[in-house]
């Protein structure tokens, strides 16, 4: 069984990519490395340079290589906040290129296609915890596009490639060690990163908006874990499951560099929501799987590459 990772230089899919190929799977990996480092990879043997948006590269890399049994399909290019968001860019990646990497896969003999997508699907929802079920209304144009590449996902499948299943999951704020650098988006890096270069962290509003923060190991375990999911489809919510604050980062943050942060305070992000809160019951049911690491010691082992603690 050949297993093929997408963005598999990135932050997500190297632990992937590297957890798979650890566990002695067949692994393969493609990304054009515009945001990911070859030195996120432990085995650089069966990584390739590729760019998805670019179709002929992509089915004569497949006709090379493959054919994969499981694509894990995480390439995308995340905007730097919704001030500098790119929407040809968007569609260009999370849809085009994703379904042109189905098409292709499929022709080749594709079972089983594993879709990163992101809780931006959801957008504003007044609800205490989100499920799966509930309502998709994405504000940004990244979820907008996530949301679509789900929407054709579940199509193709139905109507026109019905001898594969997919798995769609809906990943929350993953954190940890080799998260991409992007801009003032996540939380974690964004804090260690300022810290360390400017001995002082950014908040945005009064730090009371709620989040899910899910550790990147975490978050590999599961993805790897719904290959096995079987022939049935699935839209899961891969997140923690318990939701803090941003204050609480900080308040972690000063307890394990046991030392006074200096704060600069900005205005709370446009087309940021307050509140998030997202179950992982069907997840945690489905995989067999659930978190491992708390979130006080995901914050230690991710500082732990930029501070000696
Ligand atoms: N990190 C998070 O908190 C988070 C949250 C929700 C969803 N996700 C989703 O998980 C997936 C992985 O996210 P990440 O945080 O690892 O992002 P990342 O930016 O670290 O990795 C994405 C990778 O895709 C590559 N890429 C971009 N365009 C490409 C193209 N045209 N061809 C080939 N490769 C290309 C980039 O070079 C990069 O290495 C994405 O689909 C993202 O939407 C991530």
């Amino acid at each position: 069984m050949k297993i093929l990772v997408t963005g598999a230089a990135g932050f997500i899919g190297s632990w992937v990519f590297n957890l798979l190929s650890k566990k002695g799977h067949k692994v393969y990996g493609v990304d054009n490395l515009k945001r990911g480092k070859l030195s996120n990879l432990n085995n650089k043997k069966n990584f390739f340079k590729l760019d998805l948006t670019n179709e002929k590269d992509v089915k004569s890399f497949i006709k090379k290589k493959g054919p994969f049994t499981t694509i894990i399909h995480l390439a995308t290019l995340i905007n730097e906040g919704i001030e500098h968001e790119k929407l040809s860019q968007d569609i260009n990646i999370n849809l085009i290129a994703s379904i042109r990497l189905i098409e292709h896969g499929y022709q080749a003999g594709l079972k089983n296609f594993i879709y990163g997508s992101s809780i931006a699907v959801y957008g504003k929802i007044k609800k205490k915890i989100i499920t799966e079920t509930d309502q998709t209304n994405p504000i940004t144009s990244y979820g907008i596009s996530k949301l679509m590449a789900e929407n054709y996902i579940k199509y193709l499948v139905k109507h026109k490639f019905n001898k594969m299943n997919y798995v769609i999951l809906r990943y929350s704020n993953i954190y940890g060690p080799n998260q991409t650098d992007l801009g003032e988006v996540g939380v974690v890096r964004n804090f260690a990163k300022n810290l360390k270069r400017n001995n002082y962290i950014i908040k945005h509003g009064n730090g009371k908006q709620i989040r899910d923060y899910l550790y990147v190991r975490d978050a590999a375990e599961a993805t790897i874990k719904s290959i096995n999911i079987g022939k049935k489809n699935a839209v899961l919510n891969l997140t923690y499951g318990s939701s803090k604050s941003v204050n609480y980062i900080i308040k972690i943050f000063k307890s394990l560099l046991k030392k006074k942060i200096k704060i600069k305070k900005r205005s709370f992000h446009s087309g940021e929501y307050y509140y998030f809160k997202a179950s992982n019951k069907l997840i945690k049911n489905k995989l067999n799987w659930s978190p491992k690491v708390s979130l006080k010691d995901g914050i230690q082992i991710t500082l732990k590459q930029f501070f000696k603690i």
